[in-house]
């Protein structure tokens, strides 16, 4: 079974945009240490990024046949989508939502997420670290 890593909007900028909140690494460096640990962990992964929600909702609806797991860092539409939240709820595998920021440290805006209703485990603030924890709460969970 697959490991969808789904990113949204702005993430395809990631290591040009606010560095000083989002850090230094390209979404190329995070996906290359993603495939990494995945091939170490014995996991496929399907690493995605789209600033399109309809995209982001196609790909979590092809992942009801394709992904046993899916790893959503959902960005902007993190706070906005309930289009992405009914998406992930037709989704029967293990949902890990997360952030590279901590999103309760910073505007009251993005204190609340529509995802959080649906997914089973929240990453927040370990930067880009919070992929690769979420890929070994994946792997975990399947050895579970
Ligand atoms: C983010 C936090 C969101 O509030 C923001 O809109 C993003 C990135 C994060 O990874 O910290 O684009 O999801």
């Amino acid at each position: 079974m697959l490991t969808y890593v789904i990113n949204g909007p702005n993430l395809n900028l990631l290591g040009r945009r606010q560095p000083h909140i989002y850090g230094h690494e390209t979404l190329a460096d995070v996906e290359k240490r993603c495939a990494d640990l995945a091939a170490e962990l014995g996991l496929t992964t399907r690493f995605l990024q789209s600033n399109a929600e309809h995209q982001i909702i196609d790909w979590i609806h092809e992942g009801r046949e394709e992904a046993g797991a899916i790893v959503i860092n959902p960005a902007a539409f993190t706070h906005t989508s309930v289009a992405i939240l009914d998406a992930l709820n037709t989704f029967e595998g293990l949902v890990v939502e997360v952030h590279i920021s901590n999103v309760h440290k910073r505007e009251q805006f993005r204190h609340h997420s529509y995802v959080s209703a649906r997914a089973d485990a929240v990453m927040g603030g370990f930067g880009t670290h919070g992929y690769l924890l979420a890929l070994r709460h994946v792997a975990l969970s399947k050895s579970a």
